[in-house]
């Protein structure tokens, strides 16, 4: 489950707010407070979007008691949810990245944040969630091992409890970036030999794509109801799933 661990710290070391929001000017060597504020308050629009889009599907008000947020980076995501919920857990890979997401929620006074590596996260065998989130997550990991995560998440999930998960399906960049891109991704060192004769630092950060029949028998198998669903086109094209557990 650990696999692209030594990545992930990597990137949460050198370049962990560019790694969610790539562009240039959320680099290290740019990122200044300002900068800060405005990357976090673009975590705020998602989860108020998701919670409209909830809050209108179901007719009622969303009120979660313990939220997970898995592949929760810097705490983009996690510190809006916890302005919403009682408690939210935010799970990543990389401790760099957890590191950070604490900073995050200390600057921000939160105390109801619990921030789990996947192994803390994969021990927890009884913990139980009325709201799970996974956000520009899932397309990074190998789908053999993010099928397994999907179905652990909405295992936990409690009858009543609702979810939002996204991951990618169709790439549709041009063929010859797709080609580059899975030379990068599946030839070990190819990237990172191309850096050091450009004499670049950026990190390669990997993509997939997941078969949309398997991720909805996931859902089918735990009685999961879609309350709908939203196509998200960053040239590999995703999916937002809103789900109900009946
Ligand atoms: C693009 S960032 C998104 C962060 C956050 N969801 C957001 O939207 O701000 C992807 C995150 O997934 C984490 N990640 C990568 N592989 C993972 C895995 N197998 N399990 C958990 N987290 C993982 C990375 O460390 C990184 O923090």
């Amino acid at each position: 489950m650990n696999e692209r661990k030594e990545l992930w710290e990597e990137i949460g070391t050198s370049e962990a707010y560019w790694a969610v929001a790539t562009h240039d000017k959320f680099r290290a060597s740019n990122l200044n407070s300002d900068l800060k504020e405005d990357f976090l308050a673009s975590g705020r629009e998602h989860v108020n979007d998701v919670w409209q889009t909830f809050e209108r599907l179901l007719g009622n008000e969303l009120k979660p008691t313990r939220a997970l947020d898995y592949g929760c980076g810097v705490g983009r995501l996690v510190l809006p949810l916890a302005e919403r919920c009682d408690h939210v857990i935010g799970v990543d890979i990389s401790s760099a990245m957890l590191r950070e997401a604490a900073k995050n929620a200390e600057s921000r006074g939160l105390s109801n944040i619990t921030l789990q590596t996947v192994d803390e996260f994969i021990a927890d065998e009884n913990a139980e969630y009325d709201f799970v989130h996974t956000y520009i997550v899932l397309q990074h990991i190998r789908p053999a091992i993010g099928y397994a995560m999907i179905e652990t998440m909405l295992d936990r999930l409690k009858v009543g409890g609702h979810a939002m998960i996204h991951t990618t399906f169709v790439d549709k960049s041009p063929l010859f970036g797709r080609i580059r891109a899975r030379l990068y991704r599946d030839v070990p060192g190819v990237h990172r030999s191309l850096n050091l004769i450009r004499g670049r630092t950026l990190p390669f950060v990997p993509v997939y794509t997941y078969d949309l029949e398997r991720v909805r028998s996931i859902f089918r198998d735990r009685r999961l109801d879609i309350l709908d669903e939203r196509e998200i086109d960053h040239s590999v094209v995703g999916r937002m799933f809103f789900l109900k557990r009946s």
